[in-house]
């Protein structure tokens, strides 16, 4: 049997077709990106290198200049004459910083956001093949964060190693140079130095990155209860419980005041050894270089040049814990986002796969066990066929697995046993886009993108002409309530199409439907939402909609399915009865027992439709 979608990492296999192909390793996505822009990084490490060799050379030129002026004071010759090739150096060197710095400043300029956008798209375009059931764990706006985030840490992580890491590696190497062209001891002292502090700063931060990440965790923790605490926004309202709502959030933020204070204090320790060991080398070096110079062994301008560059260095070493800190906070990052999204997916064409032909547009189910989890089945052995051309109803008890059915017919999920057929063809075995074009589907919750109408109702088919999505909407009995909007078909919906009422979305939905022409269509409770006498009025159209196509539609009001050609009741995933409207009737049995207790209600028959459409209108 299929293993669950937690232990699904197990296996290799999935990506889906069309999806990038992305390293799930921390290392080797930073690595990939690396390497997409290989040139840019070559160019920046040498420009680096130029820029930090630069600025750590100045104290050299410096004492050559010492030494110019000392040697002119000794009576060797005129100042100016002694100094001028040091001078040049100093300048030159001064130059260098500048254009060095600014070029790899430029690059990254290019680079860094065409960096950030291209981790966005790959990993955006990796997410859309996730299952269904992916993103019923998943929640859009973490999702959305996690994948800005990683795109900002894989940017950030390069940057931490090219213009951080590296040109401090080059600054120690060239001081060590140069102050082992003083003195030897010098030179030993300050390698232990560096030795030490790197050595230090790194456990530290990796002491450190505990606190952090207990920290960062408090902080999303924050954001996660804020956001819950704004969607129900209505549920704190209507039971009067703002108070209780900022209380609830008091607990939460004392967690992340306490976890803060841990970390900052922590980190202030990390402060305290930084200063010490700066004040360290500065005493150290000065005070051996005074004993070295007071015996004769260099002269004043290596005494210059080893203080200037025990500050310079001290001066770029300084955060270099700090630094580290963040280092291992983006690898953080970019572990965790690699691990949500770069997973392997769950559904996925196979090799093999080809288009989905759609002849006729029978829909078979053979023998299908299927079950959301581990739990209950939904469906055991489940045997149905929807003929071409047939248009069937689907009634049963809410939970009893109605758009179950239609979420296996479409692939959303996968049976654990038995087949589902689409004129003959596995639908598992047709790619999930030739599959989903053939079938018009209206979910039982509608939802619409945050764009203009004409935008959502363009969706079914994006090359119709505005015209077109005119005719469709009229057909779904939507134009009227368009045109009065102020915007008409321009205006916007609102979050998931919040600004319309349930009967509005549910007519967009369907105009895109329409739009769509596809041979197989599947509405589920496409119509809940709306007034019987507005239902009525579009039965006209779905009729039209219905021919020449295969149709199954899902309704709890009966009224919707009495004229189609079959009606099939379900209970609890089985199939209890099926039947035309009449027949069931006849027979007495579960759906003639549903029928008996709608109508009155909702159930005009058809002789006298006005008078019940009345008393249906003011029932309601
Ligand atoms: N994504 C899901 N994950 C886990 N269980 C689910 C999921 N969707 C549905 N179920 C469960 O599967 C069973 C069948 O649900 P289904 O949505 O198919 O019912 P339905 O007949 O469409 O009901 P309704 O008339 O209320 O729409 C229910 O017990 C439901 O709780
Ligand atoms: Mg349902």
């Amino acid at each position: 049997m299929r293993r669950a979608a937690g232990s699904a990492r197990e296996d290799i296999e999935g990506i889906d077709r069309g999806a990038p192909s992305l390293p799930a390793g921390t290392l080797a996505f930073c690595l990939r990106y690396g390497r997409i822009y290989l040139l840019f990084v070559c160019a920046i490490v040498v420009l680096e290198a130029g820029q930090s060799a630069c600025s750590i050379m100045l104290p050299y030129a410096i004492k050559r200049i010492m030494d110019g002026v000392a040697a002119a004071q000794a009576g060797s010759g005129a100042v100016l004459d002694l100094v001028e090739a040091p001078l040049w150096l100093f300048a030159l060197l001064n130059l260098g910083v500048v254009v060095f710095s600014r070029a790899s400043g430029t690059l990254l300029v290019i680079l860094g956001p065409e960096l950030r956008r291209r981790v966005r798209r790959e990993l955006f375009a990796y997410l859309q093949h996730h299952s269904q059931r992916y993103f019923m764990s998943n929640f859009a706006g973490s999702l959305a964060n996690r994948i800005a985030e990683v795109a900002m840490s894989v940017a950030y992580t390069l940057w931490t190693v090219l213009f951080d890491f590296w040109p401090l590696a080059i600054a120690f190497g060239v001081s060590l140079v140069l102050l082992g062209g003083v003195s030897l001891q010098l030179a030993g002292v300050l390698g232990a130095w560096v030795a030490v502090y790197v050595t230090v700063s790194f456990l530290l931060a990796q002491r450190c990155r505990r606190y952090a990440r207990d920290y960062a965790a408090a902080r999303s923790v924050v954001s996660g209860k804020i956001v819950d605490s704004v969607s129900n926004i209505m549920n704190a309202k209507l039971f009067a419980r703002r108070d209780f709502e900022r209380a609830y959030l008091d607990d939460y933020l004392d967690l992340e005041v306490s976890r803060a204070r841990r970390t900052f204090w922590f980190m202030e320790g990390i402060r305290w050894f930084q200063f010490l060991a700066a004040m360290l080398l500065m005493i150290g070096v000065i005070g051996y270089a005074l004993r070295v110079w007071s015996a004769g062994g260099m002269g004043a301008g290596d005494f210059a040049m080893a203080a200037s560059l025990s500050l310079l260095l001290i001066e770029q070493a300084r955060g270099l814990s700090r630094r580290f800190l963040d280092f291992f906070e983006y690898l953080g990052n970019i572990n965790d986002g690699v691990a949500m999204i770069v997973r392997p997916h769950e559904i996925v064409d196979r090799a093999a796969a080809r288009p989905l032909v759609v002849s006729r547009g029978e829909i078979r189910f053979e023998r299908v066990g299927f079950g959301y989890g581990q739990e209950r089945r939904v469906f055991e052995e489940l045997d149905l066929v929807i003929h071409a051309g047939e248009r069937v109803g689907l009634v049963g008890y809410s939970g009893s697995g109605k758009s179950t059915l239609v979420n296996l017919a479409l692939r959303l999920f996968e049976p654990q046993a038995g087949r589902v057929l689409i004129d003959g063809q596995d639908v598992a075995g047709v790619t999930q886009e030739s599959l989903r074009a053939a079938v018009a589907m209206i979910p039982q919750d509608p939802m619409l993108f945050h764009r203009s109408l004409m935008e959502n109702i363009r969706y079914g088919r994006l090359d119709a002409s505005d015209e077109e999505v005119r005719e469709a909407a009229r057909r779904a009995h939507a134009d009227e309530f368009i045109m009065a909007t102020a915007e008409g078909y321009d205006s916007l919906v609102g979050e998931r199409g919040v600004k319309l009422s349930g009967g509005q979305r549910q007519r967009i939905a369907l105009a895109r439907a329409i739009l769509k022409q596809a041979p197989i269509l599947l509405l589920d409770e496409a119509t809940s939402a709306l007034d019987s006498v507005t239902e009525r009025n579009i039965q006209d159209s779905l009729a039209h909609l219905m021919q020449g196509r295969t149709v199954v539609v899902i309704a709890h009001r009966l009224s919707t399915l009495a004229h189609l050609d079959r009606i099939v009741v379900f209970h609890e995933g089985r199939i209890l009865e099926s039947g035309s409207h009449a027949e069931l009737l006849a027979r007495g049995g579960h759906y003639a027992h549903m029928w008996q207790m709608q109508a009155g209600g909702f159930l005009p028959e058809r002789d006298d439709e006005g008078g019940d459409d009345a008393a249906a209108m003011s029932a309601g």
